[in-house]
């Protein structure tokens, strides 16, 4: 790719936005209020915002490795913080997308370098769901699902946070678990039951 392109295609992506509307960098600067945290994964195939059709200043996006949430992942931590204390949205999206190289990566027996404790989290997915997993016989479909309770698992890891908890208990914040497919371009959403699973997992992880 000739990187001059993009210096190219920003000057006409400028005279297009300000063609339509010549404050549009003006008020795109003036505030920045989105109200949606969109955590999903950096593959490149995966574009946030083009994906779902949101303008600039719509969705506060953080995108790493799997779409995952560590716990001790300061970088994560810092992002869910500042969208709920700070930008104060109101839904918390994490979104993952079958054929999803970290998943796979993370359940091959090799060894990644600094990719092994980044990538261990899924493994601590696989066990926590194991018989769900073993069942299925389809390698493709064992690992879509895996995606899918990744999703899960991660989203359970953003209700750990004291800053969510206050927020999910107000009801001024909401949590949704989806799953891009890239094969067909579909965004899915999981309709993950929150209220019952911080229900089940309220008495291990209280904070607030
Ligand atoms: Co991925």
């Amino acid at each position: 790719m000739d990187l001059q392109n993009i210096f190219r295609n920003n000057q006409q992506w400028i005279r297009e936005k300000v063609h339509t509307d010549p404050a549009y960098f003006k008020e795109l600067s003036a505030r920045h209020q989105p109200e949606i945290l969109y955590i999903g994964c950096a593959d490149s195939r995966v574009s946030a915002e083009e994906m779902m059709g949101v303008r600039p200043g719509e969705v506060f996006v953080h995108r790493n490795i799997a779409n995952m949430v560590p716990n001790t992942d300061l970088s994560s931590m810092s992002v869910i913080h500042f969208a709920v204390e700070h930008l104060r949205v109101k839904h918390i999206i994490v979104c993952g997308h079958y054929y999803c190289n970290g998943v796979k990566s993370a359940m091959q027996s090799a060894d990644l370098g600094i990719l092994n404790p980044w990538l261990r989290n899924i493994r601590d997915v696989y066990r926590i769901h194991k018989t769900e997993l073993n069942s299925i016989a389809d390698e493709e479909e064992r690992y879509k699902r895996l995606v899918e309770l990744n999703v899960q698992e991660q989203c359970i890891n953003v209700m750990k946070t004291p800053e969510v908890q206050k927020a999910f208990n107000t009801k001024t914040l909401f949590l949704h678990g989806w799953v891009f497919d890239i094969q067909s371009g579909k965004l899915i959403d999981l309709k993950i039951d929150f209220d019952k699973i911080m229900e089940n997992i309220r008495e291990i992880y209280r904070i607030e």
